[in-house]
């Protein structure tokens, strides 16, 4: 496995797997990797020759009051990850090898980034949008791997890679679950032990979701009372949305049919966390 950190030395690896017409499997990150991260990696193992991953915890895509600063890092624990994992590159740039000064260019999806998560975190995936184009340039994959459980950046990346014609397969892969049900998240190590129980509320509410919908309950304002109330049952819990989309354009739904989208966002003390479950009516 090779370590990069510039620009410059990660296009010569590149041009090299170009060289000998390799496919390449591309599995961007922040970082402080589990086994959700791994299985992105390990899937982009088996389907290409090479796979590359990135570990950039990316500045210009948390707010100004956002975690940016406190975000966990461990490089060593991700190289090892990686390695493990079967990746032949790793790119660790820096914020200013990505972002030199007088950088001035951005990449935005309009629409489908002003609903859910897009709400609350304005400028967030325009910055998610910017470091991926530009990540995907100078890796120039076949295919990229991203985890269902931000399941509006997926919708978002594959929108933009369709908008802009850039030829890469978007790979969507499944939640990883703790074996009670936490879906994996490097935010996760910020949750106290009390905390880290309350935070069950978001699988459990997503549970109670698809069990209604199982039962043949369509009505989604039925649906989401009897999540919030679940999710009102953890002290620290404050609700920042429970929502029903069509998976690929997010546009809210009124009733359950066919595939929909339920998503949640809940902060748990001060960690604001996510997930969600397609179900189908
Ligand atoms: O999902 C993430 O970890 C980030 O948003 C990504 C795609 C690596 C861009 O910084």
């Amino acid at each position: 496995m090779v370590t990069v950190r510039k620009l410059e030395d990660l296009k010569r690896e590149i041009k090299k797997v170009k060289a000998n017409n390799l496919s390449i499997g591309f599995v961007p990150t922040m970082g402080y990797l589990h086994d959700g991260h791994k299985s992105l990696m390990e899937r982009a193992r088996k389907e290409n020759d090479v796979v590359v991953a990135s570990i950039f915890v990316n500045p210009i895509q948390f707010g100004p009051n956002e975690d940016y600063e406190e975000y966990p890092r461990d490089e060593e624990h991700d190289a090892k990850v990686c390695m493990e994992a079967g990746c032949d590159i790793v790119f660790m740039p820096q914020a200013s090898e990505m972002y030199p000064d007088g950088f001035c260019t951005y990449v935005e999806v309009s629409g489908l980034t002003e609903v859910l998560c897009g709400a609350a975190r304005p400028g967030h995936f325009k910055g998610v949008c910017t470091v991926v184009t530009k990540l995907f340039n100078l890796v120039r994959p076949d295919k990229a791997y991203f985890g269902q459980k931000d399941a509006q950046q997926l919708a978002v990346i594959r929108k933009m890679v369709s908008d802009l014609a850039l030829g890469i397969e978007i790979v969507g892969c499944p939640i990883v679950r703790e074996a009670d049900g936490l879906a994996m998240s490097s935010r996760n190590s910020y949750l106290s032990a009390d905390e880290r129980q309350q935070a069950l509320v978001l699988s459990q509410s997503l549970n109670i979701a698809e069990k209604l919908v199982r039962h043949g309950v369509r009505d989604v304002t039925y649906i989401r009372n009897e999540m919030v109330n679940h999710i009102g049952t953890a002290k620290s819990a404050s609700l920042e949305y429970v929502d029903f989309v069509d998976p690929n354009s997010l546009m809210p739904v009124e009733k359950i049919e066919g595939e929909v989208l339920v998503a949640v966002a809940v902060k748990i003390g001060k960690t604001r966390l996510i997930d969600n479950k397609v179900v189908t009516g």
